[in-house]
């Protein structure tokens, strides 16, 4: 059996009683037989294949015709001959070759995709990226091959803490930063961390993120709700739970866009000193303020009691899986061990990018462009709702609240089934522990063009009449 260039294992017996042409005809068919060659999937050129095998090129250009004529092959002038993907119902696999099964293909978008949370992946820096993946990979140390440093390479921890501490206003040391796979890990490797020092209950904002709290509820720790009004997070009744460590969103509250107050500020800050207790501060998109300048991050006062997490899904893009913690000398240690026992380190490669990417001031350049644009999407939306919204100020969504008595779910389904895609807030409580909440949708403005959004609403508010109508 020979290994190529082409990775195939194909045996092939010289000598024998069968021509070498039949035996690669016969061994191509059944790798497409076996689905060991997957349909559209490129084969090598002839001359390739010719010289892996030790075989005259003649002969596999003979071969490949033949496969061709028989519908196994297909071939376009230009490009790489493929094994056919066969027609809708014809199957060439005799048998299945793998037990995993395949993902089917992703739901169709709808025609108005309000969805909260995500940036507009078609305004990714894809150049700039590009840019900065280069400069890792050319840099003249192979280290960037090496196992990383689990606690992120050094590179990027810089860079980051240089970024965070001009641009967020933190007080970050590289030495205390680790980089992680986005806030979800982020959230796993402290809840450990916390658990590790036989903490037992942390504080949740509610209403909050559902799967945040997912992820931190995973490492152990029992979650407290505690309310959240327009002013932010209640203090005082965070003062009542006996928790001794709380998940805040201070600069955006999530869902409700609230900032949290001065006073509120100081009061937190106040509390977590007294009891000892750590503030787990999620900065998930304070970039996008539009009305006034963003919030300094809260970690930048209290950096022994603060546990900064930042992310990239918002600023660039969710696929990256990248997340920074900032985190206070006691937790450094034990968190980066966590990662360590996790994974070994986050891609080193892309960290070096990262770190390229913010030294070259690429991320200010595209936070520059994206805010002036998310900021025309988000006065379009205010312009066509013509309703009582709230949180509007940053961010990438904004709460709008409707008229008593429509109910928001079913309004939420038959936007569905007519195109538009909206949440309820109602998801977002953890009702029906706390009264249930007013009706409110969640109106994303990061991932539908400008032009879509007052037909979308319009198209919205037409629904929403029409069910007011008929009960
Ligand atoms: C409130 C909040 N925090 C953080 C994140 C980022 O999470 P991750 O970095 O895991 O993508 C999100 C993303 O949806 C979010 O909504």
């Amino acid at each position: 059996m020979k290994r190529t260039t082409f990775d195939f294992p194909l045996s092939l017996e010289r000598g024998g009683g069968e021509p070498l042409r039949a035996q690669l005809i016969r061994g191509l068919r059944a790798a497409v037989h076996t689905g060991r060659l997957s349909p559209g999937s490129p084969l090598p050129a002839t001359r390739v294949l010719a010289a892996d095998f030790g075989l005259s090129r003649g002969l596999v250009v003979e071969a490949y015709e033949q496969l061709l004529a028989e519908g196994y092959l297909t071939a376009t002038r230009g490009s790489a001959t493929r094994v056919a993907i066969p027609l809708p119902g014809e199957s060439r696999v005799a048998a299945p070759v793998a037990t995993v099964p395949r993902p089917g293909l992703p739901p169709p978008r709808p025609r108005f995709d309000f969805r909260p949370g995500i940036p507009d992946v078609a305004l990714f820096p894809a150049r700039a990226w590009m840019r900065a993946l280069r400069r890792a990979l050319a840099g003249d140390s192979l280290a960037v091959f090496d196992y990383p440093d689990p606690q992120g390479v050094e590179p990027a921890r810089i860079a980051l803490a240089t970024y965070l501490n001009r641009a967020r206003a933190t007080l970050a040391d590289p030495a205390r930063v680790v980089l992680c796979t986005g806030f979800a890990q982020a959230a796993r490797l402290v809840g450990e961390a916390l658990r590790a020092r036989g903490m037992r209950r942390i504080a949740v904002e509610d209403p909050g993120h559902a799967e945040q709290c997912t992820d931190l509820r995973a490492s152990g720790l029992e979650l407290v709700p505690v309310r959240v009004d327009d002013r932010g997070l209640r203090i005082d009744e965070l003062a009542q739970t006996g928790a001794g460590a709380v998940l805040v969103t201070p600069a955006h509250q999530y869902p409700t866009g609230a900032v949290l107050a001065p006073e509120r500020r100081a009061a937190l800050l106040e509390w977590a000193a007294r009891q000892d207790a750590f503030i787990i501060e999620d900065d998930y998109d304070a970039e996008y303020r539009y009305d006034r300048e963003p919030v300094g991050a809260l970690q930048g006062l209290a950096p022994d009691r603060v546990v900064y997490v930042g992310s990239a899904s918002k600023v660039l893009a969710p696929s990256l899986r990248q997340g920074w913690l900032v985190l206070p000398a006691s937790l450094t240690a034990v968190v980066a061990q966590a990662k360590l026992s996790a994974d070994r380190g986050s891609p080193a490669l892309e960290q070096h990018a990262l770190a390229a990417f913010l030294e070259a001031g690429d991320l200010d350049r595209h936070l520059r462009r994206t805010r002036a644009i998310y900021r025309r999407r988000r006065d379009v939306l205010l312009e066509a709702l013509e309703a009582r919204t709230r949180g509007v100020a940053a961010g990438l969504h904004l709460l709008v609240d409707l008229p008593d008595g429509v109910e928001d779910i079913r309004l939420v389904e038959a936007a569905a089934r007519d195109g538009i895609r909206v949440y309820s807030a109602r998801a977002y409580y953890a009702w029906p522990a706390a009264a249930p909440p007013s009706p409110a949708l969640l109106l994303g403005y990061g991932g539908i063009s400008e032009k879509d959004i007052e037909p979308g609403i319009q198209r919205l508010v037409r629904l929403l009449w029409e069910r007011r109508a008929v009960p």
